[in-house]
């Protein structure tokens, strides 16, 4: 094997350079690439201050932040050449600002370290994912409010246990993701607002003698505020855990509603028909049209689980401040930002063209006897019979319906009577699937007027 010679960044000790399977396990760069503007823009802020406080000439500063700019180009032309043996994107910069300006690239890590360096690249990269994930929830919600809108009174069966329960409509069961889609983006907003104090300055571990102004690097990069304990800045991932954890809740509601969308879809049921643009066909059997989407998004949601549990194992039991074990934080976070996204953008997408199936929607709302509850409720109120009773009347009711194999309205008022002599003719009122819908007005209940008066309030929160 080849003796390579020590790392030029920091191999000042080293007479050898490492095997190449160290350099094969220590190195980051095969991923770590994707944070360079983020490094970029850090090592500008870290620059301007250290020439505003004095720590740097002006002409050293101006050649720092202007090279910068030139690596910056040539990486996002592609004409950029990185290096396994410079490890990370960090080095792999420096040195090549040192190629284009010389001995003052040298003096760019004065008073900073790899290691508030790469907390803070990352915060600034997982920042942006927080508010990306932010706008992809607010189209999918869009699209969500719109199907709501248009259906606010088309009537379907609402399941619990997967059986059928009661009539809802279509609008309430949209609206019911619009809830938890609003949540998530409530978690990505707060988890946002709590992560932003700047890391840089902290140094290695313990902050630096030079008089830095960690203010200013914070100001300049977007952050409220520098984070106030150094130990704690270098060896805080809490943002990438927060960001996975608020993707893993999402990621579960985006998997029930795909769930939803593959049921839906089926020739059993009926109640949607996806787009074209959101299906497949099958190579053998002519007649299909498969829902791949929602399948997909169903099943990549176990990888952002996997990469939650994968973070917290890597840095449970992990003794302040820095360790190297944390330079796997990364792929783990962006190959969940990556699928989340994805998953947003295509859950956005087959929302937006999906068709709901109005008559498929009706019938399947009006079997089942899925007004039996009604039916209870309604000889509660006209004969004022305790519910109990009327559970237990309504259910003979049902069970007669079920021998002769009809539904509830199909049986005559002799039929009602035969089993309790003071029901009326009034009765079938409440039978009927919309009558059943109308009449839950309850706050939040599934009435269209309550349907349509939450697609409002949501339209101005989301547009206010
Ligand atoms: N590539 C490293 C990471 O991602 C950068 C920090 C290295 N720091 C160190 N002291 N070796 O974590």
């Amino acid at each position: 094997m080849t003796k390579k010679t020590s790392n030029q960044m920091w191999g000042g000790r080293f007479a050898a350079g490492p095997d190449a399977i160290m350099e094969a396990i220590n190195a980051s760069i095969g991923f770590d690439q994707r944070m360079a503007a983020q490094d970029i823009a850090g090592s500008r802020a870290h620059a301007a201050m250290l020439g505003q406080t004095g720590i740097l000439t002006d002409s050293d500063t101006q050649a720092i932040r202007e090279g910068l700019l030139t690596v910056l180009s040539e990486i996002e032309g592609g004409s950029f050449e990185f290096s396994t043996a410079l490890e990370d994107i960090h080095m792999n910069v420096e040195a090549r600002l040192k190629d284009l300006i010389g001995e003052p690239a040298g003096r760019l890590h004065t008073g900073r370290s790899r290691n508030d360096q790469v907390a803070t690249d990352f915060k600034l990269w997982v920042r942006d994912q927080m508010d990306a994930a932010v706008d992809g929830l607010l189209a999918l919600i869009r699209a969500l409010l719109a199907q709501a809108e248009a259906g606010a009174d088309w009537v379907m069966p609402g399941f619990t246990h997967l059986q059928t329960a009661q009539p809802v409509t279509w609008g309430h069961h949209m609206m019911a993701y619009v809830e938890m889609f609003g949540r998530d983006m409530s978690r990505f907003q707060d988890a946002r607002a709590r992560m932003n104090e700047s890391p840089l300055g902290a140094a290695a571990l313990a902050g630096t003698s030079f008089p830095i102004d960690r203010h200013m690097t914070a100001e300049a990069l977007g952050f409220d505020r520098p984070a106030a304990n150094s130990l704690d800045a270098v060896s805080d991932r809490d943002f990438a855990l927060e960001f996975l954890a608020a993707a893993s809740i999402c990621a579960m509601h985006l998997s029930r509603f795909a769930e939803e969308l593959v049921i839906w879809s089926s020739a059993q049921f009926r109640f949607v028909t996806l787009s074209d643009r959101f299906s497949t066909g099958s190579s053998i059997m002519p007649q299909k049209k498969n829902p791949d989407a929602a399948e997909l998004i169903r099943a990549k949601i176990g990888r952002i689980f996997g990469a939650n549990t994968a973070l917290l194992m890597v840095m449970k039991g992990l003794p302040l401040a820095y360790s190297k074990d944390m330079q796997e934080d990364k792929e783990q976070v962006f190959d969940a930002a990556d699928n989340l996204m994805l998953a947003l953008a295509a859950m956005e997408g087959m929302v937006k063209d999906m068709s709901a199936n109005r008559d498929s929607l009706e019938a399947a709302a009006g079997s089942g006897f899925s007004t039996a509850t009604d039916l209870a409720d309604w000889l509660v109120r006209a004969l004022n019979m305790p519910f109990r009773d009327a559970h237990h009347v309504t259910g003979t009711l049902v069970a007669m319906a079920e021998s002769r194999g009809c539904d509830l309205p199909d049986l005559t008022l002799a039929d009602m009577q035969s089993v309790h002599a003071e029901i009326t003719d009034d009765v079938f009122g409440v039978l009927g699937v919309h009558n059943s819908v109308a009449s839950r007005t309850s706050y939040g209940g599934t009435a269209p007027v309550q349907v349509r008066a939450q697609v409002k309030a949501w339209q101005e929160r989301i547009n206010g």
